[in-house]
């Protein structure tokens, strides 16, 4: 494959989140890894690249997952009759204690790394467990997958099972260089990110340890925040002294930038939100998730009227879908129930809103991603939608609408990270490129 080529097929993007933009057909061009261009005709200098045409196909962005767990990718769709604290005790903590077995994780994690390269994700922030060989052996095998990933180790250190805990004291800043000095080197595309698993189960000595880390080794952030009543109610009282919970995290300096995701906010207080929209902090706002766990419906209109930044997540496993498509049809229908229970004053997302979530709503935590605008990493997706033809023509909006909506009878032939094309093992994938 070449490094500087041409997609061309309909070609639908989300430079703002208002509209799609549509060309059809489009000519959209890789120039070593970037976005070279996108032209309703090619220009003559490019004329003599390989050119690959798709006259039945979609080209779009590929999908950015700023939030879900590798290891509770095993058991998904299992346990969707419990609340958060419930779930995690019952089920997740059990579960992720398997992961001390190195044979355990290789076996949970080869079928998952395989899942997510052939999905419509092309970039995922990924929790895995407190455990380092297990951590170590997921990023390998995200790295040979070709996405680009975040992934981090967790960090807990109360409130869990003994087997999930972090060593204790001194050791704690031990265990997390170990992994560090592991994790930051001999990987092109997975990055290790500071991950405490949410302010319950973190100490404030370890809260102040991650701090310093982020500082001396400019490490990303990824946690949970405000996703549950309950668990809301708990961090008050841990942390009496915090104004909110974004507070917690603010205190020890894991909030600011646009380098840290929390996951969910949908409880979040007046002055949280005015926090969040000052630190710049990353929502990734995770529909299914909220649904399944009944934690609630995050406030996304208000979240992006008020300038406070929104993408999406599937929070695999309080979410039980894999497919970034699948989250952004939720992120739509939740957001209609929302506007119900708010008497109209909270309006839905349109399909353009929540499609620019799930894509450039993640640009700057994952890169210049999301658009197929020039100079921006080319990440894209080419998607035979035949299947999902109608006795009467389909307008493009159309077209991409029931993609979204009916993900399931789509076939992804071709997914390119920073231009380059992830062989596909779903053994449906087009012949060249
Ligand atoms: N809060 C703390 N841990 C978790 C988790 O694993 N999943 C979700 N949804 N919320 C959490
Ligand atoms: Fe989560």
């Amino acid at each position: 494959m070449p490094s500087s080529f041409v997609l061309s097929g309909l070609v639908a993007h989300t430079p703002t989140k208002d509209r799609f933009q549509i060309m059809e057909p489009g000519y959209l061009l890789c120039l070593d890894g970037q976005v070279g261009g996108l032209f309703e005709r090619l220009p003559q200098a490019y004329a003599g690249l390989p050119c690959y045409d798709f006259p039945r196909a979609l080209i779009l962005p590929g999908l950015c997952d700023a939030h879900l767990h590798a290891p509770q990718y095993a058991y998904r769709g299992t346990g969707m009759d419990l609340q958060l604290l419930d779930w995690l005790n019952r089920i997740t903590f059990p579960q992720e204690s398997l992961y001390a077995d190195a044979l355990h994780a290789l076996h949970a994690y080869e079928p998952f790394a395989d899942a997510l390269k052939n999905s419509f994700t092309t970039r995922a922030a990924v929790f895995a467990t407190s455990h380092t060989p297990a951590t170590m052996t997921l990023m390998r095998l995200l790295e040979r997958s070709g996405l680009c990933c975040y992934v981090g180790k967790v960090s807990m250190d109360r409130n869990a099972p003994e087997s999930l805990l972090s060593a204790p004291g001194a050791d704690a800043r031990a265990d997390l260089e170990a992994w560090l000095g592991d994790a930051l080197t001999g990987f092109e595309r997975t990055r290790p990110i500071l991950t405490p698993r949410f302010a319950p189960s973190c100490s404030d000595a370890l809260l102040a340890l991650l701090g310093e880390l982020r500082k001396a080794y400019r490490l990303p952030v990824q946690s949970h925040l405000s996703e549950n009543l309950d668990e809301v109610a708990w961090v008050r009282r841990l942390f009496a002294q915090d104004s909110c919970y974004a507070g917690v995290y603010d205190r020890f300096g894991l909030l600011r930038g646009e380098d840290v995701v929390m996951a969910h906010g949908v409880h979040p207080t007046p002055e949280e939100e005015a926090l969040l929209r000052e630190a710049g902090t990353l929502i990734a706002h995770c529909p299914a998730s909220n649904t399944n766990l009944a934690s609630g419906i995050a406030p996304v209109r208000r979240y992006l009227d008020e300038g406070v930044r929104v993408c999406l997540g599937t929070d695999i496993a309080g979410g039980h879908d894999l497919s970034m498509f699948r989250a952004i049809a939720d992120a739509v229908q939740v957001s209609k129930l929302r506007s119900h229970f708010t008497h109209g004053a909270e309006k839905p997302l349109t399909l353009s809103e929540a499609f620019y979530l799930a894509t450039k709503g993640a640009a700057g935590f994952f890169g210049p991603v999301g658009s197929f605008e020039t100079g921006r990493e080319f990440d894209a997706l080419v998607l035979d939608d035949s299947a999902l033809a109608s006795p009467l023509p389909l307008s493009a909006p159309e077209r991409i609408e029931r993609a979204v909506y009916l993900d399931r009878e789509l076939v992804l032939l071709h997914k390119f990270v920073r231009g380059q094309r992830i062989p596909l093992g779903n053994g449906k994938e087009g012949a060249s490129p």
